[in-house]
């Protein structure tokens, strides 16, 4: 059978179940403990993720996302640690699970797309060698069989000639044809859910838009649950269905794309978009978020971008809790729709 065909049967029994989320994070807590204090890198954060769905996390850098991704993985190593919280994959809990659990779901169940695909090839062996073998580390299947569904696999990510890409060691690739195939790697054996961690942050902007496209469609083909890590909300604009915004540790507002991009509730989201540039803006300054993301140690009490911010008063300095406006859509902030001076 090949990919193609595979993954479309897994789309249809998956739709039956699509009722249960593919992942349930609740109340993560990720702290690294270092000489200078707790680093507090991921605080309270929660979310879910469907089958066929992708969620964009966006925020500036620092802000926790790589460790959210890493923490689901279970990929922290000392000092750092999963402190509290759950994190639950087709209903299983993976805070608890062995380690032997979580090297058989990754690259299986669970893959993840690095920005530098390196992370994920191994410059010494040829394309076909090493798709070969992530595929029969995880199942039984003669070589042909797997050569085939790598010939497969490069197709769908739409690179072209897969049969000249599969005899080629990865510096004989562009950069961008290497990205797509990690990114093919990570399809391979029909994961339920990819973490895509700025996979196209180092590519030029036309390379980018056909990478986001061909992953978009992937996802809609096969079912799989995405999850895009990015710190520029104008690529997981067009990419994601939710968006959530992620600063200094924690999610700060959740919602549907376009309602976060159209009607950003949290000052940060604004700012955040602000400092996009877009079409109907041209000519205009980007307005810069000012100040610096506050260091995750001894994070004073209250709201975390209070002195970033410019709503801030008086009742900032109690933290804020996450109000839900409506079901899907949630916001850390005590003045959610005070305007800014001058907006
Ligand atoms: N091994 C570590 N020891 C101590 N602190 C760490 C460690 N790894 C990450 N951190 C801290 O955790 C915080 C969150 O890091 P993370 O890599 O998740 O940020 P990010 O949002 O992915 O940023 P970027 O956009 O730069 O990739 C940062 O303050 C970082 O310094
Ligand atoms: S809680 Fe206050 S300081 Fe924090 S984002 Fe909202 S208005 Fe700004
Ligand atoms: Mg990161």
């Amino acid at each position: 059978m090949s990919v193609a065909e595979d993954t479309l049967e897994k789309t249809s029994s998956q739709r039956d179940g699509s009722a249960v989320p593919t992942l349930v994070v609740e109340n993560l807590k990720t702290h690294f403990f270092t000489r200078a204090g707790a680093v507090k890198a991921v605080d309270d954060v929660s979310f879910s993720v469907k089958a066929g769905e992708i969620l964009g996390l966006a925020g500036e850098s620092g802000s926790g996302k790589s460790i959210t991704g890493f923490s689901v993985l279970g990929l922290i190593d000392p000092p750092g640690r999963i402190v509290s919280g759950a994190i639950r994959f087709n209903g299983e809990d993976l805070v608890t699970a062995s380690p032997e659990r979580l090297q058989d779901l990754r690259g299986n169940r669970i893959a993840m797309i690095f920005q530098d695909p390196m992370m994920t090839l191994n410059p010494v062996l040829r394309v076909d060698t090493q798709m070969i073998e992530a595929i029969q580390a995880h199942r039984k299947m003669d070589r042909k069989a797997a050569r085939q569904r790598a010939y497969d696999a490069l197709e769908m990510v739409g690179i072209p000639s897969p049969g000249e890409r599969l005899n080629a060691y990865p510096h004989q690739l562009s950069g961008g044809m290497r990205q797509r195939v990690a990114i093919a790697i990570a399809f391979l054996n029909e994961p339920d859910l990819i973490i895509a961690d700025e996979p196209t942050t180092a590519l030029d902007v036309t390379i980018q838009a056909q990478i986001l496209h061909e992953a978009q469609a992937l996802c809609r083909r096969t079912g799989t649950a995405m999850i895009w890590i990015t710190h520029d909300l104008a690529v997981v604009a067009g990419l994601a269905d939710r968006i959530a915004v992620m600063y200094a540790g924690r999610i700060v507002e959740t919602g549907q794309t376009d309602e976060v991009i159209d009607h950003p509730l949290h000052p940060y989201s604004v700012g955040l978009l602000g400092s996009v540039p877009s079409a109907n803006k041209r000519g205009d300054r980007l307005n810069q978020i000012p100040g610096m993301t506050p260091s995750l140690i001894g994070l004073p009490s209250g709201c975390a971008f209070k002195a970033r911010c410019p709503r801030a008063d008086d009742h900032c300095d109690a933290t804020p809790e996450v109000i839900e406006e409506m079901p899907g859509r949630e916001i850390r902030c005590h003045h959610p729709h005070r305007q800014e001076a001058g907006a």
